[in-house]
């Protein structure tokens, strides 16, 4: 992405943030593992987001930050506890926080991680500038997201054991487990602006769609991607027998052989590279990459004309600059 100068600002704005966060040293068991899942990298796309939903509701952008940072830290809690739930070794590029210490370390990494993202949000009581009724709003929604998410990652693991997962349960599972996050981050960065409920709604629309674009290009990456730029390992979602969008489809055009072979790689306990490669190729032969590329397109096409009820200013610039970004990403 080429960057402008205010995206420049405002990625300054919070990777200062994140790194002036007071993390102790001891134990170090505990603060070692959390410095480096928030800092191994990462693309910052909520709190960005956070900042962005500020400015385009009329807001003073560092009186957002808080709730930016407890946005980011609460994703980054996700990612070293989904990575227990999915057995995935590679996130970013490096070892995941539980291969590279063990399951209870990143455990109560994750726990720590959760109270300390909770924690920035007082800020928003302490402040004059936030009345009760807002300081409740922004606590609610990081709760709602937090809540949401839990309740899409339960689906997730769900559908790992259930043969028959339709589209629209797959939707609704990717609602909770990625739209709740982008949702959440929109919708805080709009209270800190002191939105209206009418703004507020239309972010948190724009926020769901954008957050469907987004999980099933994830989905799509991770049977595509090089996984050297997308930092996590090849047809992982494959090995993990996970439901995605790509299996759901490929599932619904197959051939009666074709599912058998589909399901038995998904249901295996270890299901090898050739498997994996098999199940890959159908996707190819099926026609699904296509048509999840389109897809992909649809939501973030909503997502557009979603944004495009804001009116103009350089906060929606550059929204829209993001989106166009994240549509072309291949990591
Ligand atoms: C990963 O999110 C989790 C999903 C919702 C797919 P990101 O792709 O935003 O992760 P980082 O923070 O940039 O690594
Ligand atoms: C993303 O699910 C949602 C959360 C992490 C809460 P994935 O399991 O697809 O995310 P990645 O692919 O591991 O980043
Ligand atoms: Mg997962
Ligand atoms: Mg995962
Ligand atoms: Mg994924």
């Amino acid at each position: 992405m080429s960057s402008t100068a205010l995206q420049k600002e405002l990625q300054l704005l919070i990777s200062k943030a994140l790194s002036d966060l007071p993390i102790p040293e001891s134990p170090h068991t505990l603060y070692e593992p959390y410095t480096y899942a928030l800092n191994v990298g990462g693309k910052r796309i909520r709190p960005f987001l956070t900042l962005l939903a500020n400015g385009l509701c009329g807001g003073n952008i560092k009186e957002a930050l808080p709730a930016a940072l407890a946005i980011e830290i609460l994703h980054n809690f996700t990612l070293v506890h989904d990575d227990i739930m999915d057995c995935a070794e590679t996130r970013r590029g490096k070892p995941s926080v539980f291969s590279k210490w063990n399951d209870h370390v990143a455990i109560l990494t994750g726990d720590v991680m959760f109270a300390d993202a909770f924690k920035q949000l007082s800020f928003y009581g302490n402040s004059d500038a936030y009345t009760k009724q807002e300081y409740a709003a922004i606590n609610n929604a990081f709760i709602k997201s937090t809540i949401t998410v839990c309740e899409g990652q339960a689906l997730d693991m769900e559908f790992v054991d259930r043969e028959t997962v339709l589209l629209s349960d797959y939707i609704q599972m990717i609602e909770g487990k990625t739209s709740a996050l982008i949702v959440g981050a929109l919708q805080m960065g709009a209270i800190s602006a002191h939105a209206t409920q009418e703004q507020c709604d239309k972010l948190a629309q724009l926020g769901s769609e954008m957050g469907k674009a987004f999980q099933i290009q994830d989905d799509l990456l991770d049977a595509i991607a090089d996984p050297e730029k997308f930092g996590k390992k090849a047809g992982g979602d494959i090995y993990e027998g996970k439901k995605t969008y790509l299996t759901l489809l490929a599932l619904q055009r197959a051939n009666a052989d074709q599912k058998n072979s589909i399901l038995a790689t998904l249901d295996k306990e270890k299901a090898t590279d050739v498997d994996v490669q098999e199940v890959l190729n159908l996707y190819l032969t099926l026609n699904v990459i296509e048509d999840i590329k389109i897809e992909i397109q649809n939501h973030y096409y909503k997502t557009y004309s979603l944004l495009d009820e804001f009116k103009d200013s350089k906060f929606k610039q550059e929204l829209k600059k993001l989106l166009i970004f994240l549509q072309n990403r291949d990591h």
